[in-house]
């Protein structure tokens, strides 16, 4: 807003128009707090405030009531995990003394670390500091892991809560949720060794934290909602996490990761529903985030699934993003028309694509920096949006703190407001039926009889969403079609294209 290429929140609070027009319940933001930027805002300096870089406490507070005068509501990010090393604790830890207890500094072996961790970033876990001890960090060396044992860990996180909470926030997502403790021995890893219980990785000790959480959400209101980041293989111990007294909701990266596949789909959103029902919590559908490589790229590839570790691998790999973008509107529809709560990520209704040619100068995530360039990291999804115009910024202010591509004018908010099939209007409408349409956003949800690369189910109220994974046009079944990802010319879908049929109406 205040031109200097970074998204504020005086251009968060211009926006919120278009965001209404959307037809979003809520918005969640990445950390906007004092930050020296080492994670794009994931290394907190100072829990309690608002980086200059973005705007005020003052205007934080602003957006949340006027987001609410609009009917939506907001998301903060908590980072429990670790916080920057420039917060004042951890200041004071390298000083030496009992702050030190608050992170994980150890004696090293031999001039080696304490142990064999290695960053989730890339490069060891463990930095050293001047008088040879070595502190913890299992992301970037500014992000220093809390010691979630100490007990004024624990009652700072909870007055931070409630900081938020106290503000009017309505829901806080929790950062790198199921890696919080820790075993206290800080074992060295064993690959070989059975996944439970791991040394960082999904510990007990977790669930009765986020007991206390909830404790502390219920006690400002039942709709205040905690959304865990649980990136865990099995959907069992997922969903331990969302018993009826712990998070309320966490993201289905099963969901994210699946490919393009109809047997895949059918099978992650099978379990998805049976685990999720078994603990009474609704289920959740993302298909992007800002880490992952966009899907409009993604669904243009070979090999249309994700996973952080071939993300390398996979980067600029032959992409039809043709391709991508009709199976990227088909899913919206998919998402959309399932039980649950949807999450889309800036862009997303935009169609972006993932940008991969960033030069190496203007990178700025820690991964790609800890992997001497191996690793592209997530840069790619993460550049500003194009709001209006034929070239960079695109309306968005200054030159985007990340570059824009030169051809992204087909693809600004402007011309898509002033084109009817635009993806923006896909979603908008979708948006707009789905709050429309009675028992869609909850409720149960039916196979139909169809081909194993087809998907067809049935919601309550007549309701049936037909998406054709096949390689052949399959019949809309009878009914009046409430919105198609493409156009139903005479009765028939088209490979890629999802359908939204009524009998009610
Ligand atoms: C998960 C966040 O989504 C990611 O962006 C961040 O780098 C790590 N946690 C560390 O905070």
């Amino acid at each position: 807003m205040n031109g200097d290429g970074i998204g504020d929140l005086a251009g968060i609070r211009s926006h919120l128009e278009y965001l209404h027009d959307l037809g979003v319940d809520a918005i969640w933001l990445s950390p906007w707090y004092p930050s020296p930027m080492a994670d794009a805002g994931y290394d907190v300096a100072d829990y309690r405030d608002i980086d200059p870089v973005f705007g005020t406490l003052a205007e934080a507070e602003a957006l949340i009531a006027e987001a609410h005068a609009v009917g939506i509501r907001t998301i903060v990010d908590i980072v429990p995990n670790h916080t920057s090393t420039a917060h004042v604790w951890f200041a004071e830890a390298l000083a030496g003394g009992p702050m030190r207890d608050r992170f994980y500094f150890r004696a090293g072996r031999d001039g080696r670390p304490p142990n064999n961790w290695e960053s989730i970033f890339g490069g060891p876990a463990w930095t050293q500091v001047a008088d040879d001890q070595w502190y913890l960090h299992l992301f970037d060396s500014g992000q220093p892991d809390l010691n979630w044992d100490h007990p004024a860990v624990r009652a700072e996180f909870d007055d931070i809560l409630r900081f938020w909470f106290d503000r009017g926030v309505d829901g806080i997502r929790i950062d790198s949720a199921a890696m919080v403790a820790k075993d206290p021995a800080l074992p060295d890893f064993d690959p070989l060794m059975p996944p439970d219980p791991h040394p960082w990785i999904d510990r007990e000790a977790l669930h009765e934290l986020y007991r206390g959480w909830r404790r502390i959400a219920d006690s400002y209101h039942p709709s205040r909602a905690l959304i865990g980041e649980v990136w865990l293989p099995d959907p069992q111990r997922f969903v331990r996490y969302l018993r009826p007294d712990e998070l309320h909701t966490a993201f289905n990266f099963d969901f994210l990761g699946c490919p393009w596949d109809a047997k895949a789909l059918r099978r992650c959103i099978d379990e998805t529903l049976t685990t999720h029902a078994a603990v009474g919590a609704p289920a959740t559908w993302v298909l992007s985030n800002h880490d992952v490589t966009r899907h409009v790229t993604r669904y243009g590839r070979t090999d249309t699934g994700f996973s952080h570790d071939l993300r390398q691998a996979r980067h600029q790999l032959p992409t039809d993003l043709a391709l991508g973008t009709r199976r990227a509107r088909a899913a919206a529809l998919l998402t959309l028309a399932l039980p649950g709560s949807v999450y889309v990520y800036q862009g997303e209704e935009l169609g972006l694509p993932e940008v991969e040619d960033i030069a190496a100068a203007d990178r700025q995530d820690p991964i790609f920096l800890r992997s001497a360039g191996t690793d592209p990291g997530r840069d790619g999804c993460r550049v500003p949006l194009p709001w209006s115009g034929s070239a960079p910024p695109y309306g968005f202010g200054g030159t985007g703190w990340l570059p824009q591509p030169d051809d992204w004018a087909e693809r600004t908010v402007a011309t898509q407001i002033a084109d009817d099939q635009s993806m923006l209007n896909l979603y908008r409408r979708a948006l707009r039926l789905r709050r429309a349409l009675p028992g869609l956003g909850d409720g149960p949800s039916e196979w139909q009889d169809s081909a194993d690369d087809v998907l067809a189910f049935d919601r309550p109220h007549g309701f049936t969403c037909v998406v054709n994974l096949s390689a052949r046009p399959v019949a809309v079944p009878a009914g009046t079609v409430l919105i198609a990802s493409t156009p139903i010319i005479d009765g028939v879908l088209p490979p890629d294209a999802a359908v939204w049929v009524s009998t009610a109406l």
